[in-house]
């Protein structure tokens, strides 16, 4: 029966593909717009030890135990977390355990979706010339980015301040754009859609960094150049690595760029050919996502702010946050400049395509458990899984604070806790020996021994450290806020977590009342 159902899988057609797919979910808007903040808020160049640090101990790490497992899993036709921890550990603990792999990825892929639809909702604009203008006479910081700070107050429908949203027309209609597109390459599927997608998207955007990057070391004004960003950045400020929230904030980091703890990954891997290699393939894919992290989203949004702002007005910029960065400072920035609306509509577009790589991937989770568990065609999967997100994403429309509450819950809190069942279900459950084993079965490199004693012993103690340190540092201001809307948005997640349960136990039934095949 598993090889029936094994045979059946769409697979990655090539390894290039494959490694072009990984990345593309990789490379996001977090390499662009969160990384950049990230370090300058975290001690700029110093930032970049604790980041180093965690990217061997928890992300390679982590990314071989979800390629390992995901691998694993496919080969016996199953693709998602419960189902893959349940192969490893047959009892009810594990199955539940690996909701947290279902719900994670969909709560978050129900706000990135509307992240991502704004940033093809600017680059129209750019494209037909309706973005804001700059005021006259503009000679601060705070006079440059007013008009694009009120224009996307107008544009997400924030500017009244109420607790209920009033979005453009744009922004509704950029977002069904969105959400069709992302249907269409998940409806595609696999090797047809997500693959042939990457292969184009990924080249084309480094392709439209590049051009970006060219254009903003040219930048010089009276207030900074290119060199005095790349030496605020990175200048290394040590004693910021005293702080625990440094740390904390680097391994956040390195979990939302290589798309670890969401059980994603889990599911891209369980369509690898159960004898491909998955140990050097796996490090390619997170070099490459590193690469365009650290050289070209280092070197274009903070850069550009400092050369054109200055470092004081760069520094009030970050401590705004990523938003504010790419859709306020940056688009600023680039309409002073000549060309400078083809500029907006390129950093829009660029942005626009490194998300609609992540997001098909956040999404195919749901899609391939409906698949692989209830035995649903991929067609009719995506057209449910699709249905409640778009259900559900009205929330994050029109309810102030849905989308900061379900990145605190899923998208910060929930991916640490999952990373930590991933690596004790694998290192442990599973044991040393077979983790092992699987990891390096035909592989084309073998991982150094080193890493085994990191993915048994330090990975899960620097997790639980820092589910310790969120424990006492973050959640008593978070359950001090106490407005209706914040109680809805997380009933609502009780709710998905809820229905996701139901399933993941209905389907469990079934297959052992013999519809397995
Ligand atoms: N890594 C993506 C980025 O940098 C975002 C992301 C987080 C993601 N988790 C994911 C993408 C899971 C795909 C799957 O923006
Ligand atoms: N909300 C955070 C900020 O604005 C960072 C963040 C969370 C983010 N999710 C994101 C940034 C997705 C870009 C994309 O600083």
């Amino acid at each position: 029966m598993g090889n029936k159902i094994a045979g059946a899988r769409d697979l990655w057609q090539s390894r290039t593909g494959l490694i072009l797919a990984m990345a593309g979910s990789a490379i996001g808007l977090g390499n662009f717009l969160r990384f950049p903040v990230q370090a300058a808020e975290n001690g700029g160049g110093a930032f970049m030890v604790p980041y180093i640090i965690a990217f061997v101990v928890v992300g390679i790490p982590l990314m071989w135990c979800e390629w390992a497992m995901g691998r694993y899993g496919g080969a016996r036709g199953h693709g998602t977390a419960p189902a893959v921890f349940a192969l490893i550990w047959n009892s009810p603990v594990a199955r539940f355990l690996g909701v947290i792999g279902l719900w994670v990825p969909f709560v978050v892929a129900i706000y990135y979706v509307y992240i991502e639809s704004w940033t093809l909702g600017y680059s129209i604009h750019f494209l037909l010339g309706t973005s804001p203008k700059l005021a006259a006479g503009a000679d601060s910081a705070k006079e440059y980015i007013e008009p694009f700070s009120v224009f996307l107050g107008t544009y997400i429908g924030a500017s009244g301040g109420g607790n209920i949203f009033t979005p453009s027309l744009t922004a509704l209609v950029a977002l069904g754009i969105t959400l069709a597109l992302n249907f269409y390459i998940l409806y595609r599927g696999i090797s047809r859609g997500i693959e042939v997608f990457a292969k184009f998207a990924l080249p084309a955007l480094f392709i439209m960094a590049l051009v970006l990057l060219v254009r903003v070391v040219t930048i010089k004004t009276d207030n900074g150049s290119f060199i005095e960003g790349l030496n605020f950045l990175w200048n290394p400020d040590f004693s910021a690595l005293k702080s625990p929230g440094v740390w904390v904030a680097a391994a956040g980091q390195i979990f939302f760029t290589l798309s670890l703890g969401f059980g994603a990954m889990i599911t891209y891997a369980s369509y690898i050919k159960p004898e491909q290699d998955v140990t050097l393939t796996g490090l390619t894919s997170a070099t490459l996502n590193e690469t365009a992290e650290v050289i070209l989203g280092g070197s274009i949004a903070i850069p550009a702010a400092v050369a054109f702002f200055g470092v004081a007005g760069a520094v009030s910029i970050a401590k705004s946050g990523a938003f504010n960065l790419g859709f306020v400072s940056l688009p600023a920035i680039f309409a002073s400049m000549p060309a400078g609306q083809f500029l907006g509509f390129l950093w829009f577009f660029l942005l626009f395509f490194a998300g609609l790589t992540s997001s098909v991937a956040i999404t195919q989770p749901v899609v391939t458990f409906f698949q692989d568990e209830f035995g649903i065609k991929r067609s009719s999967s995506v057209i449910i899984t699709m249905g409640i997100m778009l259900v559900s994403v009205l929330m994050v429309i029109f309810i102030n604070q849905t989308l900061d509450e379900w990145d605190f819950w899923a998208g910060t809190i929930g991916i640490v806790i999952f990373g930590l069942v991933e690596v004790l279900i694998f290192m442990w459950v599973f044991g040393g020996g077979n983790a092992w084993a699987e990891l390096n079965r035909d592989g084309i490199i073998r991982v150094p021994r080193v890493f085994y004693y990191i993915m048994r012993y330090i990975t899960p103690l620097f997790l639980l450290v820092i589910i310790g340190w969120w424990g006492v540092e973050l959640l008593p201001g978070e359950l001090q806020k106490t407005s209706w809307t914040i109680w809805v948005s997380r009933a609502y997640l009780v709710l998905l977590f809820a229905v996701l349960t139901v399933l993941v136990f209905l389907a469990n039934r079934r297959k052992s009342a013999g519809h397995g095949s």
